[in-house]
């Protein structure tokens, strides 16, 4: 098999979730990928990955800090993944793909619509694999809620309800999270929602939306729950209070291409929460678009609800792929603890298989930008006053929202 040299492009939180990944896919007749080298603007991080990368695989890679230098360092590399905060992920992909390389990013794919399709660009121009790491899609609940969708199961769908706000003022992982010019909050999560409504009722057409900012001060959270060292060095480093300047509310109504309309809630801050999903269709509904270790259910007609366990006995037609059935022989993730690393796994396999053998990634980066595009379509709503058109977000035509992010990082 041939094999794919890497380099990991961000050492912090994720980036050190990313080698968990690794060694989940390292322990697996799949792998083909290995990681030679790190590279973090803060040479800290960098060295607390090479040591946690030593203790995972076996063997620490070479440590840099900048991109063209260990490019040049190491011509043996084949791709990178680029694991940094989005506000760069535009730039330190196209830099990369310039130099050669194969691109895996995580989501959001870049931090403005306009940045995503400098991406997408800069993978044509230099016929290189672009691939988002989006991994909430690639669990078993979420194959097997598209797999009862796309099949009738529910007959047709014509509503949806996205709803998912967590109260409090807490900061939310990294200050960065609240920063507008960085990937707020709305944008860093409702990516990963955007993407599971596509996933599950297919393209928007339109969106109707507003956007508040309801906590413009974040505290430190009480406790770091997050058990890896970096996590917890990162709480320990963490400034006490954060002032926000990145909406963290929102609600909108997404028509969909295929008629049904969906009602989005989304926020992180306030004095209330709530949590419901639901895809409405005229024979049934499910409960849950599916999610990293989530779990969906179902009903027919006006029949009980069926647990995911027997959703799965009964999916006629349903079959997980190899990989996927390797990592999760049940179909279910929800008491998983390795559900995190092995969606990351299956994510570094897709991308391995993508360069050696030339298969299409799942979210390439059309995918990955109509995801940024559709959470941006809300704040364009938001600005304008009206509906927008999602084509006219996709093409950059309505930018207003972006445009001041876009100026501020150079983004022409
Ligand atoms: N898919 C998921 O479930 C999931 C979960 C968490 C984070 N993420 C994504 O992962 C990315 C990173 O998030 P995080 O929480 O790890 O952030 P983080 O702040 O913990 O880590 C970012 C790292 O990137 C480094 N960095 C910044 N600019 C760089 C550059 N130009 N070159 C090299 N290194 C650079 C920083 O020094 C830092 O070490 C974000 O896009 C985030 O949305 C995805």
């Amino acid at each position: 098999m041939e094999r794919i040299n890497l380099a990991l492009v961000g050492c912090g939180g994720m980036g050190t979730r990313h080698l968990y990944g690794l060694r989940t896919l390292a322990r697996t007749p799949f792998n083909r990928i290995d990681l030679k080298a790190l590279c973090d603007i803060n040479p800290e991080n960098a060295r607390m990955a090479a040591a946690e990368a030593g203790k995972l695989l076996g063997v620490e890679p070479a440590i840099f800090t900048d991109l063209e230098a260990m490019a040049a360092a190491m011509p043996e590399l084949n791709a990178v993944d680029v694991v940094t905060d989005p506000a760069v992920h535009h730039e330190v992909s196209c830099k990369a793909l310039d130099l050669g390389l194969h691109v895996m990013v995580e989501k959001p794919m870049a931090i403005t619509v306009r940045a995503c399709l400098m991406m997408i660009q800069a993978a044509r121009r230099n016929g290189r694999v672009l691939s988002v790491a989006e991994n909430y899609r690639r669990d078993p609940s979420a194959r097997l809620a598209h797999h009862m969708v796309t099949s009738g199961a529910i007959g047709t769908p014509y509503m949806g309800l996205f709803h998912d706000v967590s109260e409090g003022d807490r900061i939310f992982i990294t200050p960065w999270r609240h920063l507008k010019n960085r990937g707020g909050p709305l944008v860093d999560m409702g990516v990963h929602f955007a993407d599971l409504i596509r996933y599950q009722l297919g393209e928007i057409h339109e969106v109707y939306g507003d956007v508040r900012l309801v906590e413009p001060v974040r505290r430190k959270a009480d406790t770091m729950w997050r058990p890896y060292e970096y996590y917890q060095k990162q709480y320990e480093d963490m400034a006490p209070v954060v002032t926000a300047d990145a909406e963290d509310s929102s609600v909108a109504v997404f028509r969909m291409v295929g008629g049904a309309t969906v009602s989005w809630v989304v926020g992180l801050g306030g004095h209330g929460g709530c949590s419901t999903q639901l895809i409405l269709g005229t024979e049934g509904c499910i409960e849950g678009y599916g999610t990293r270790g989530g779990r969906v259910r179902m009903r027919r007609g006006r029949g009980d609800f069926q647990e995911q366990e027997e959703m799965l006995a009964q999916a006629e037609g349903f079959e997980q792929d190899a990989v996927s059935a390797h990592f999760f022989p049940t179909g279910l993730t929800a008491a998983d603890r390795e559900v995190d690393w092995k969606l990351l796994a299956m994510e570094y396999c897709e991308f391995g298989e993508a360069i050696a053998e030339g298969r299409e990634v799942e979210v390439d980066g059309k995918e990955g930008m109509k995801d940024v595009a559709a959470v941006y379509a809300v704040f364009e709503s938001a600005m304008t006053g009206g509906a927008v058109r999602m084509a006219e977000v996709e093409s950059g035509e309505i930018d207003a929202y972006q445009a001041e992010i876009d100026a501020a990082l150079g983004i022409l």
